[in-house]
């Protein structure tokens, strides 16, 4: 099959931010996958979003099941034949508030697993489809909470946040955005690479209560896919290699 429209997979798809995305991204034109590891659940959320089978396709994808993550791209492939962009959203914190001298490392595993070793399993195996678009681009949703230099500034909020595995593992994304950005540009290959940071906002994220966060503070969910939408629906494609916000520029 050729490439014929803007073909967009959402990992995490079927809530929170990852389906802000998949609402926003089809408003846009775009045929999007959403990727969910419940299938179940991703059906009941585009039945209750109204959007039809031309619009969006569920996906099963766990990130963390290596068969899951190939069944996914089999399936792309088969359907579709390529993929033009690839937004890696999927994640949760398992370590949150554990002080890093105690840390639970199994907790830090399960971070890891979802937010760095999924991320890179289910990218390696959608970039060959990548490849069949004529350009194309990866963003991972990464965090603020990723940031060392958030993490140093006490003027930010992540100066007194504590979760260290999670923290980790997006600032290890990041690197993997930088590096695989540097592969591809190196290899003159028409594929962007970038992380966003989505702001604190008001999701389930960490089995959290939206209604509490959103009194702490956090924004609604449609503040947090901006920057990703911009990114997801810029047609230049020449930023790579980038970690940015709705602000500007995130310290890495
Ligand atoms: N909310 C914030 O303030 C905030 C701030 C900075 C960054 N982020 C990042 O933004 C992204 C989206 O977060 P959110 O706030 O929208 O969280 P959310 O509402 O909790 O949604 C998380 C999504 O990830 C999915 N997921 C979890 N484990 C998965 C797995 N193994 N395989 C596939 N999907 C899996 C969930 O699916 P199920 O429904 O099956 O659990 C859900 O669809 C995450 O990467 C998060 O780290 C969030």
């Amino acid at each position: 099959m050729t490439e014929t429209q803007i073909l967009t997979l959402v990992t995490g798809g079927n809530r929170g931010m990852g389906l802000e995305l998949v609402k926003q991204l089809s408003q846009a034109g775009q045929r999007v996958l959403m990727g969910s590891r419940n299938l179940d659940n991703g059906v009941a959320a585009v039945k209750q979003l109204g959007l039809t089978d031309d619009q969006v396709t569920v996906i099963q994808l766990d990130v963390t099941d290596p068969a899951s993550v190939t069944q996914a791209a089999q399936t792309i492939e088969n359907k579709f034949g390529y993929l033009t962009t690839l937004i890696n959203n999927a994640g949760a914190v398992f370590d949150g508030r554990q002080a890093p001298s105690q840390v639970n490392l199994d907790d830090v595993r399960a971070d890891f697993e979802l937010n760095y070793f999924g991320l890179i399993d289910v990218t390696e195996k959608m970039i060959p489809l990548l490849e069949k678009s004529s350009q194309a681009k990866i963003i991972n949703i990464s965090s603020m909470m990723g940031s060392k230099t958030a993490a140093l500034d006490p003027t930010t909020n992540v100066y007194q946040a504590v979760a260290v595995g999670y923290q980790s593992a997006k600032a290890a994304a990041n690197m993997y955005t930088v590096q695989l950005a540097k592969e591809f540009q190196r290899r003159q290959q028409p594929i962007t690479v970038n992380a966003t940071d989505p702001g604190m906002i008001a999701t389930a994220f960490g089995s959290g209560d939206p209604e509490k966060s959103k009194a702490m503070g956090a924004l609604p969910i449609e503040d947090g896919v901006v920057r990703t939408m911009e990114l997801a629906t810029d047609f230049t494609n020449q930023a790579t290699a980038t970690f940015t916000n709705s602000d500007g520029a995130v310290g890495w």
